[in-house]
């Protein structure tokens, strides 16, 4: 076991010219400590002014993704001991601007992720509304689609995604997979708006399978396959390429 670590953050302030830098910590190691953890502990003990963002602390909302040593991952689901390594470095994720240290800002991707229409679509508008009953469903009905309801929008696919990092107007894989995960929900009607959103070169078109999304995913999600099953859709729905957007 490590008992120290030398944990190595890589900061700036972009909106105050400040550049990035690696700054130097060393922090005492416990038993199942995480990489979070350790962030912690620098924030507490050694440099309050460390800025990074976290909430549940076990894995379920996202927020405290960053980049560990060249991989994406939650730090409140890394430990120190599985790293191996007595140097720990943190860096905010790729394809997202900073805002500070590591902290990203989330407002592009989660404009792409509305721009999919992430909810369900009734016809009749009055009973989107207010629903007259339960919508139920089938075990079968339920496993078209429960893989890609477990995206947790932590942005680990888009941050991996090559298309992501060279064209910013590319809807990325995590909209993509959600806009099969509706358009597959079988209490779900709409057949035109959300296969428009996705239907261009920047949608589901836009992806050259690398497939460095599905291997980002930290929930198991495969955005890829969402990706390719949202084409056959798009395909077999008759609707026309929009060239633009
Ligand atoms: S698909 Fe996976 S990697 Fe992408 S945002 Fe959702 S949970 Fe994160
Ligand atoms: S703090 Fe919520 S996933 Fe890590």
């Amino acid at each position: 076991m490590v008992e120290k670590i030398t944990l190595k953050i890589l900061r700036s302030i972009p909106s105050k010219g400040v550049k990035p830098t690696v700054e130097k910590y060393s922090v005492p190691v416990f038993k199942g400590m995480t990489v979070l953890d350790s962030l912690l502990y620098v924030k507490g003990h050694l440099d309050h002014s460390v800025s990074f963002r976290y909430s549940c602390r076990m894995g379920n909302c996202g927020s405290c993704s960053m980049v560990v040593n060249g991989s994406p991952r939650l730090t409140c689901q890394t430990q120190i001991s599985e790293l191996g390594t007595k140097e720990v470095e943190v860096r905010p994720l790729e394809n997202f601007p900073v805002i500070r240290d590591l902290v990203s800002d989330y407002d592009e991707f989660y404009d792409k992720h509305r721009e999919v229409k992430p909810y369900l679509i009734r016809r009749d508008k009055t009973e989107e509304e207010h629903p007259t009953s339960e919508y139920l469903q089938s075990r079968e009905e339920l496993d078209k689609y429960i893989q890609f309801a477990l995206c947790i929008k932590c942005g680990q696919c888009f941050h991996a995604c090559p298309i992501t990092s060279t064209d910013i107007r590319y809807l990325g894989p995590q909209a993509l997979s959600q806009a099969y995960r509706y358009l597959t929900d079988s209490r779900d009607q709409d057949n035109h708006e959300r296969i428009e959103a996705v239907n261009t070169r920047n949608g589901c078109w836009g992806c050259h399978l690398a497939e460095s999304c599905s291997e980002a995913c930290p929930k198991g999600v495969d955005p890829s396959l969402g990706i390719q099953l949202l084409r056959r859709m798009v395909l077999g729905s008759g609707h026309k390429k929009r060239q633009k957007g």
